[in-house]
């Protein structure tokens, strides 16, 4: 429930959504001190704006397609802005942001990427850990910088990789623990707990190391079909 005081987040989204059904989910399960005031895609076909619909939240869709790249963030800049965002949390929004844009919201934006960083920057995380041989992959919450998926990394949580695994086994493993740690990060900025100084991030005054908090899921979480 929307008060006042709570932390009004605004999710940049760019296809399935399904963090932002698990953050849905959240504000709808517990008591949380933050709110989403608006979901903004740069995809019209993005079926996390059907999700956003369903939930009552208002949508703004920023067509990647119809501009071009300084037009694009300039639309996207407005559309933010008309929400007001307290934060702004990513999820799935597959382009990338200028330092002008980020700059114009320190510490203020949040990604989920699905790899442990440093890791795997960019796309197909799955795929390459595979490929490299790994034996452990997972999803790491980091707060957005210029430098693409290189910004501090607030917390990780690592997954196996089992011998059989595929691309799909692999990503299914990861969705679950993004599903259960993104709305936890969230919750804790929103409580005012997370904190990031010239880039180094403290949760309740803790500073952090270099690779955040490494968490493990309190129980294994069959919600990667979200
Ligand atoms: C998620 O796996 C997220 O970590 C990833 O895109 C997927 C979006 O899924 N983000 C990135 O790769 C960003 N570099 P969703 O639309 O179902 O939330």
């Amino acid at each position: 429930m929307e008060t006042n005081s709570a932390c009004r987040v605004v999710v940049l989204i760019g296809g399935n959504g399904s963090n932002l059904q698990a953050l849905i989910d959240d504000t709808r399960q517990h008591n949380r001190s933050y709110s989403i005031v608006g979901v903004i895609s740069h995809r019209p076909d993005a079926y996390g704006l059907i999700r956003a619909q369903n939930a009552s939240i208002a949508t703004t869709v920023v067509d990647h397609r119809q501009y071009d790249a300084q037009a694009f963030e300039s639309a996207l800049l407005d559309a933010v802005k008309a929400y007001s965002p307290t934060l702004i949390v990513m999820a799935g929004f597959m382009r990338i942001l200028t330092a002008e844009f980020v700059d114009q919201f320190p510490t203020q934006i949040l990604n989920i990427h699905p790899s442990l960083l440093p890791k795997f920057r960019g796309l197909h995380t799955h795929q390459r850990a595979l490929e490299a041989g790994e034996t452990e992959h997972g999803v790491s919450v980091h707060y957005v910088t210029k430098e693409l998926d290189g910004g501090p990394i607030i917390a990780q949580i690592k997954v196996p990789v089992l011998p059989d695994d595929e691309v799909d086994t692999l990503k299914d493993r990861v969705f679950t623990a993004e599903h259960w740690l993104y709305p936890q990060v969230v919750e804790w900025y929103a409580q005012k707990r997370l904190k990031c100084v010239e880039n180094i991030v403290t949760l309740d005054g803790e500073r952090l190391g270099p690779l955040g908090l490494q968490l493990t899921l309190p129980t294994v979480r069959s919600n990667a079909n979200l």
